[in-house]
């Protein structure tokens, strides 16, 4: 099977859309380095950032008309909408119209776990419409569905201990997941078969409640931190305050609202997956296994470190300068 797999990839392009960012860049480097003989094109509106492994090529999602090249002889193509409020539901479909037109065969679609009918500006608006839009016109896809970053976690964990308190619009669970194992995962599905018609979640291994992971952060740092539930209101009004642009507060906000509504409440074995051991295949063969948050163990003393793989540990959180 393995033979059979690697006589499909010889040769295959596989192209990762929105590749110059933190997701994108980490995807890439996955491919890049996994065995097959398949070529990696990445595409960006800063080509000339991409790794000299892959090649790079310009794609605007604002502009259809460059994702016509940018698209042009890939078999597979990763989809990985950028961030522009108001404007990425048009994306999305611009650049999968594109993609099809270009004559992708399968697609696979970045989305973000809850994805429910929504209406715009909810952030999870142009995820839903993207996969709408993807189901319908694809030749064949797969969804990759990611929970919140756990090293969005961090950045919180780092903007709320001067005050020690956690805030959310409610109590809530969330399943961080590590960005290394969204990526690690979006690469096994690119270059890995059987996973046509799939929706995969990419979650970490535990839901964590508000209070959970005010403790976690706590017991980390050492530093006292509670999580406390507030208004909208009130979250609009601290946010603002602190200095941040109005766009940023409304997806703050947005984001928490997704919190509270359960959207990223959900644990799933997709990121562990491996060839042969699931009935699908495998969604994720990098064989680091299940990341996000957990305990770790170093040095004989008990420690609790943020996505093991992600290497976000204390260190993270006390040393905010610090890369790793
Ligand atoms: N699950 C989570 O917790 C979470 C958190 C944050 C974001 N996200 C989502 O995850 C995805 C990627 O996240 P990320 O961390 O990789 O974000 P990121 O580092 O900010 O990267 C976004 C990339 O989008 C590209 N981009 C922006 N406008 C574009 C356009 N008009 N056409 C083509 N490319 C454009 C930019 O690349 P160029 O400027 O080079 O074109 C940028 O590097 C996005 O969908 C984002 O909304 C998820």
């Amino acid at each position: 099977m393995r033979i059979e797999i690697m006589k499909t990839l010889l040769n295959m392009k596989i192209g990762v859309s929105g590749a110059s960012g933190h997701l994108g860049r980490a995807t890439v480097a996955e491919l890049v380095q996994r065995p097959g003989g398949h070529e990696v094109v990445a595409i960006s509106r800063t080509p000339e950032t991409i790794t000299a492994l892959a090649q790079g090529r310009f794609g605007d999602y604002n502009r259809p008309e460059s994702l016509a090249e940018a698209y042009a002889g890939l078999d597979r193509l990763l989809i990985i909408p950028a961030l522009e409020p108001g404007k990425r539901a048009a994306q999305n479909v611009a650049a999968l119209d594109a993609a099809v037109r270009a004559g992708v065969n399968h697609f696979v679609f970045m989305s973000t776990a809850g994805a429910r009918p929504e209406e715009e500006p909810a952030l999870g608006a142009s995820y839903w419409r993207g996969e709408q839009h993807l189901i319908a016109t694809a030749p064949t896809w797969t969804i990759l569905r990611m929970n919140y970053y756990a090293e969005g976690l961090v950045q919180q964990a780092r903007a709320s201990l001067d005050q020690g308190v956690l805030t959310g619009l409610a109590e809530n669970r969330v399943a961080f997941v590590a960005r290394g194992d969204v990526a690690a995962a979006a690469a096994g599905i690119l270059i890995g078969d059987g996973h046509a018609g799939a929706i995969y979640n990419a979650t970490g291994p535990e839901r964590l409640s508000g209070a959970e992971r005010a403790a976690l952060i706590a017991e980390i740092t050492g530093r006292p931190l509670a999580f406390l539930a507030i208004t909208e209101e009130q979250l609009r009004a601290g946010l603002t305050q602190a200095g941040l642009p109005a766009e940023v507060v409304n997806i703050a906000i947005s984001i928490q609202a997704s919190f509270a509504a359960g959207a990223f409440d959900i644990v799933t074995g997709d990121v562990e997956r491996r060839p042969g051991q699931a009935p699908m295949g495998g969604v994720c063969d990098s064989g680091w296994g299940r990341t996000g948050l957990r305990e770790s163990r170093s040095d004989g003393r008990f420690a609790i470190g943020l996505s093991l793989r992600g290497g976000y540990r204390r260190n993270q959180i006390l040393n905010p300068g610090s890369s790793k």
